[in-house]
């Protein structure tokens, strides 16, 4: 690894600093070699690398939609060093063999530090506990059987409480089955209806945020609502922490750029498990992240394969892509509005998440010399038209395809080895 020196770069702050990278860590610049690389980087500003709380790697068992090695270099090109990968694999990652063999797998294969996210409950069926405590041993802090929501609410009381003895966190993807069944797919709505569309109403998500708070206070288990997507979810967060309860939320992207109306064309890209909403949600969920009552975006990048995706609207598999855009949409939806300013954005979108999912110790430090070399520099003035062919993941469901947005990331690295960008600069 080359030393490298990155003169002038605008922090989040908005102050001007010389960035040294040495081995994995930063350094004072009067520490570097004599062969280090110089870097001109004025204009450039460099953030924390970015966390993400809510990622789907796909393997093992779904290699053909993405594996580690193509979903990590999608979080590298999209500013990323950490990506908390989500348990509904197959097998699904439910045991301690399960998550240290993904552990490992990150090691070996990684463009960014991958740390497995544990079941709930056994084979995401809601109904037994999975080796919570063995998988914690096996270094597991965050626990979801995202894709399913935990129906019983004595499973979740249970799965709360054992969480609870060791300061875990359960991250739970909220939609009640009954209101929302197996064919929902559209926001229940006018256009909806119009549309013929089986209907995902927002309730069906928010009596589960109701429900977890209530459980969350009466067990002191930490409770992580996932990709929020309704204005009444946001008001009942922000209730549960207007009165302190152990109570953390995301949004993702999507959810903050994308409406119904793109439903309109029944182009399965949009479908995506909870559903798009109307512009009265989206602006309820903008403001829960300037208010903080939403803690972090994250992306749930949810790769498929055409086959998966190449079918009609209400049996076609939920989700969509992420990573790469996910620091475009964020940019273009709230700081460029003036909504978010770059350090509430670094809060967000890597201080915030690496708190929730315990990895402070190494992600989303400030960038200061004794500090891991994670770090992504970005030019927020330039644009492109997505192309989903373009894309670093192997997957193509990308719902930003055609789109005029940033394309800021220069360049990213990870324990001071560039993973994206290198020749950039
Ligand atoms: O649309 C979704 N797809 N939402 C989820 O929660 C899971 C994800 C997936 O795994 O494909």
């Amino acid at each position: 690894m080359t030393d490298l020196l990155l003169r002038g770069v605008q922090l989040a702050d908005g102050s001007h600093r010389d960035l040294a990278l040495r081995g994995e860590l930063l350094v004072d610049p009067a520490d570097l070699g004599p062969g280090h690389r110089t870097v001109a980087a004025d204009g450039l500003i460099g953030l924390p690398g970015l966390v993400d709380l809510h990622t789907h790697l796909r393997q093992p068992g779904g290699e053909d939609a993405e594996t580690v090695a193509s979903g990590t270099r999608a979080a590298a090109r999209g500013g990323y060093t950490a990506c908390f990968a989500m348990a509904n694999t197959d097998p699904v990652a439910d045991t301690a063999e399960a998550v240290s063999h993904l552990a490992e797998l990150g090691r070996r294969e990684g463009w960014a530090e991958v740390v497995p996210v544990g079941a709930i409950t056994k084979g995401l069926a809601g109904q037994e506990l999975a080796e919570l405590g063995l998988m914690h041993r096996a270094g597991v802090n965050l626990f979801s059987d995202d894709g399913r929501c935990v129906q019983n609410a004595q499973v979740m009381r249970r799965a709360l409480e054992y969480v609870s003895d060791f300061g875990g966190v359960l991250a739970q993807h909220s939609q009640d089955d009954d209101l929302a069944g197996p064919t929902a797919c559209c926001h229940e709505s006018a256009i909806g209806g119009r549309l013929g569309l089986p209907p995902w109403p927002a309730a069906a998500e928010s009596v589960i945020v109701a429900r977890d708070i209530e459980l969350a206070r009466l067990t002191g288990g930490r409770l992580h609502v996932c990709h929020v997507s309704s204005a009444e979810s946001v008001e009942l967060i922000r209730w549960a922490k207007a009165r302190q309860l152990p109570v953390t939320a995301e949004v993702t992207p999507h959810h903050l750029l994308l409406g119904t109306a793109e439903l309109e064309g029944y182009d399965t890209t949009y479908k995506v498990n909870p559903p798009l909403r109307t512009d009265e949600h989206i602006e309820a969920l903008r403001q829960g992240l300037v208010d903080g009552v939403i803690d972090a975006v994250a992306t749930d990048h949810a790769p498929h394969t055409p086959e998966d995706k190449d079918h009609p609207f209400d049996v076609a598999r939920p989700g969509m892509i992420g990573l790469e855009q996910a620091l475009a949409v964020v940019i273009e939806t709230m700081v460029a509005s003036g909504r978010l300013d770059w350090s509430g954005l670094v809060e967000r979108m890597s201080t915030a998440p690496a708190r929730i999912g315990r990895v402070a110790d190494r992600q989303g430090r400030p960038l200061e010399p004794g500090q891991p070399a994670n770090l992504v520099l970005i030019d927020p003035s330039r644009r492109q038209v997505v192309d989903r062919a373009a894309s670093w993941s192997q997957a193509r469901n990308n719902p930003y395809h055609g789109r005029d947005l940033p394309d800021p990331v220069l360049a990213t690295f990870w324990r001071g080895r560039a993973t994206y960008g290198w020749d950039n600069l």
